[in-house]
């Protein structure tokens, strides 16, 4: 890995067939067993309740940023099964507007049939089919807007392992000529930050929860693509000390728009 790139090589868990396939399967065992909601990522590392404690001590210390309050409105990228928005509903005073994208149908479907179960016709959770990547895909009329809160765990390291090339709209300065100093096409990792640039208000939050990048690097692949998103707050995990290398197994770290 060069000091100022960061690449990762494809594997299969960065082709959408992959969680297709796994979505369909973990339908199929909650269908059989109701208390089978399928793999949450990282729950070995406790994520979903550090990430919650987290959010909720935001809350509670009234940091000055207007963007967090318990109307926040909370999106997931890749949420996979919902479980860490159905987790916050549970477990945390937002009671804002819960939305989880994932590009994978099955994955939504998934999420609904969980949600029906254990929360109803809730209006105020929602599931939407939606490949982040794709800056066009934003702009879709049934897709909600205006989010304070934006978590992702896992589904950067999944975009990581991916060799999928983006359409790259975005200039990143007003007087580049497009052609000339932009890359036409981008890795997933590459146009990521662009798109959360984007669609993010003034200080609304980026939480990125990863096991395949470490502090530094996650920084890096933000700022090196953006200029507004600024490091804010990380989450502690337990360190662990291997062959004299001191490290955790995964990072979270929040990002603030300027
Ligand atoms: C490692 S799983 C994490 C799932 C969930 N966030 C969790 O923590 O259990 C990565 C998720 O990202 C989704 N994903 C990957 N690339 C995506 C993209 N470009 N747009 C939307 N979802 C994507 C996958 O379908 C999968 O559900």
């Amino acid at each position: 890995m060069g000091e100022d790139t960061i690449n990762l090589n494809h594997s299969k868990l960065g082709t959408q067939e992959y969680w297709d396939d796994l979505y369909k399967l973990e339908t199929k065992n909650f269908e059989e067993n109701e208390q089978d909601i399928g793999e949450c990522w990282f729950n070995d590392s406790d994520a979903e309740y550090k990430i919650i404690g987290f959010l909720n001590t935001c809350l509670e210390e009234q940091e000055f940023v207007e963007t967090i309050n318990e109307s926040s409105t909370i999106i997931d990228l890749g949420t996979g099964n919902g479980s860490l928005l159905f987790e916050i509903r549970k477990n945390s005073d937002f009671k804002g507007k819960l939305v989880g994208f994932d590009y994978s149908q099955f994955s939504i479907d998934f999420a609904n049939k969980i949600k029906e179960k254990n929360f109803g016709d809730d209006k105020d959770i929602e599931f939407k089919h939606l490949d982040i990547l794709n800056n066009k895909n934003w702009y879709n009329t049934d897709i909600p807007k205006d989010y304070d809160i934006i978590l992702d765990k896992g589904t950067l390291d999944a975009i990581a392992l991916s060799d999928n090339l983006y359409e790259n709209d975005f200039r990143d300065n007003e007087n580049e000529n497009e052609n000339e100093n932009n890359k036409k096409l981008l890795k997933g990792i590459e146009i990521y930050p662009k798109i959360m640039e984007k669609i993010m208000k003034k200080n609304s939050i980026l939480l990125i929860t990863s096991c395949n990048f470490n502090f530094n690097e996650l920084k890096l692949i933000i700022s090196q693509s953006t200029k507004k998103l600024k490091y804010w707050k990380r989450i502690d995990y337990p360190v662990f000390e291997f062959g004299g290398v001191k490290g955790s197994t995964i990072c979270s770290i929040a990002f603030i728009k300027e």
